[in-house]
């Protein structure tokens, strides 16, 4: 090298073992590394590594249960118990979004290790009888839903759509949306950038190599967002466009509602800097964050956090008392956003996922560990809701909105493809019914389609609306008030309002 300037640091940073198979690499992985290695500040790196594990074994042994306290009602919004409001706020949010005010960000830069296939998983096909991914689903959502804006308002909108990728996901993703002419959004309003990655390390610090010349390296989290929109100059081009309020969700969550007006108008008619949606948490022991309130600053505290006594408290209506189970779906405020990025992302802290981390043991092999043998580092999403000057919380049903995919079939038969495709295609058969259509067994009774009704005729129910036709249920009288469906038959209105497969209806 040079490799000499690199060897020194490493030395004085405790890392010289990187190093261990250099005389072996060829010219052209030398070179690699080294660009590796330039790139990396060891300090710093150590130096998170150190503050993140302190402060996971706080974590472990402080619970916070006496500086904890259930969401202000006064910080609440809910579908259910202000259904009166809910036209109103929806408004209001329809007024921002027809006049390009509001952004949505899509987190997709984890890596889905979970899931198991090699690709983003965006680009994931959960078998719906159209087999659009997850991107174009949602790509679909934002057309529709700037189609109501325009009609509403009466005049041209757009609603630009910001995509967080990594290292291992940007290639990929980029080709998938232009091989997909961006699935007919407007190229100019799909706007793709990178987040930061750590090096993997071992429980004592020392980086992880996953190939004699090659570091292992990790997305920085969803919390990498932060320093992300400051680097790739993501604020700039919001205040560019004009952009006041931003919508931020998670790529997994096949039921998200991108840049929902009820929420956006909810969130803006509060005056709010900052929000969160979330879900009944209805089993106490359920593995989600709630959204509460930790020394009157608002958090989400995980389930790990606090003691079961606590995770099992319930107020005299029954309802668990922490029940706002976080579904990482968030408003900001573009200025909130500034403040942030410009002022509170260095306070932020590394959180420790442990992992199974293939490694080139000392020998030159390499190992695929049964337990996890590594750490990666990660802020979160939500760890900036502290800094918030007026935080507030939208409570919505799971059913109608939160369903996330994380999981390959094969596993504990919890969030996965089946689970995604039976939600989504749930959700499509509520619309209808609630629209006046009906569903009829083989005999022509009336049926409500469930997994139950499934198993005991042994049919399979498939219902599919394009999001072009309808975002949130709208816009589907017209086309099945008053007619009956054979639920073992598919039923699908495709991109044009037609209904397939209409034949079968009686
Ligand atoms: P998860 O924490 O579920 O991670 O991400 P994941 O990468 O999808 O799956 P596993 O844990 O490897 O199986 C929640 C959301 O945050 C995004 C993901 O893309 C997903 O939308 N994310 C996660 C990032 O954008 N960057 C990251 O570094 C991590």
């Amino acid at each position: 090298m040079d490799a000499c300037m690199e060897a020194t640091r490493l030395e004085e940073a405790g890392q010289s073992h990187l190093l261990r198979f250099w005389a072996e690499l060829s010219a052209e992985e030398r070179v690699e590394m080294t660009q590796d290695l330039r790139s990396m500040d060891f300090q710093e790196i150590n130096g998170f590594f150190q503050r993140a594990m302190k402060e996971s074994g706080r974590e472990k042994q402080e619970k916070v249960d006496s500086r904890m306290e259930p969401v202000p009602r006064d910080m609440l919004g809910s579908v259910v118990s202000d259904r009166e409001l809910l036209k109103a706020w929806e408004k209001e949010g329809l007024l921002h979004i027809s006049q390009s005010k509001v952004a949505v960000l899509l987190l997709a830069g984890g890596q889905g290790t979970r899931l198991g296939v090699s690709y983003p998983k965006g680009m994931y096909d959960i078998s719906l009888p159209s087999h659009k991914t997850l991107f174009q689903i949602q790509a679909e959502r934002i057309l529709r839903l700037q189609q109501l804006a325009e009609q509403e308002h009466k005049s041209r909108c757009s609603i630009p759509w910001y995509i967080m990728t990594s290292g291992r996901t940007m290639e990929s993703t980029r080709e998938f949306f232009s091989q997909h002419n961006y699935f007919g959004l407007n190229k100019e309003n799909v706007v793709f950038f990178q987040q930061g990655m750590l090096p993997a390390m071992d429980c004592n610090g020392k980086i992880i190599l996953e190939g004699k010349g090659k570091i292992c390296m990790a997305p920085d989290g969803n919390g990498g967002l932060y320093k992300a929109l400051g680097a790739e100059k993501i604020i700039d081009d919001m205040e560019q466009r004009g952009i006041g309020y931003i919508h931020v969700y998670c790529v997994d969550n096949v039921l998200v509602k991108v840049a929902d007006p009820t929420f956006i108008g909810f969130c803006v008619q509060k005056g709010a800097d900052c929000g969160a949606k979330v879900v009944e948490k209805t089993n106490p022991t359920e593995p989600v964050g709630v959204v509460c309130q930790v020394d009157r600053r608002s958090q989400v505290v995980e389930y790990s956090e606090i003691t079961q006594a606590t995770a099992e408290k319930r107020g005299a209506d029954g309802q668990l008392v922490f029940h706002a189970g976080n579904v990482a779906n968030h408003f900001f405020t573009l200025s909130f956003l500034k403040d942030v990025v410009n002022t509170n992302e260095p306070q932020l802290q590394h959180h420790i996922a442990r992992k199974k981390i293939p490694f080139i043991d000392e020998h030159g092999q390499l190992i695929q560990p049964d337990n996890p043998n590594g750490i990666k580092m990660e802020k979160f999403v939500f760890d900036i809701f502290q800094f918030a000057k007026k935080f507030v919380v939208f409570e919505v049903l799971r059913e109608d909105e939160f369903s996330p995919l994380k999981n390959a079939d094969s596993q504990d038969g919890k969030d996965n493809p089946t689970t995604a495709r039976q939600d989504v295609m749930s959700l499509y058969c509520r619309w209808i019914l609630n629209a006046g259509g009906q569903f009829v067994d083989k005999s022509g009774n009336q049926v409500i389609p469930s997994p139950s009704l499934e198993s005991a005729t042994g049919e399979t129910f498939q219902c599919e609306i394009s999001p072009l036709v309808s975002y949130g249920g709208e816009g589907l009288e017209e086309l099945v008030k008053g007619r009956k469906f054979k639920f073992h038959h598919p039923l699908i209105i495709d991109e044009k309002g037609n209904l397939e497969l209409l034949k079968n209806g009686y």
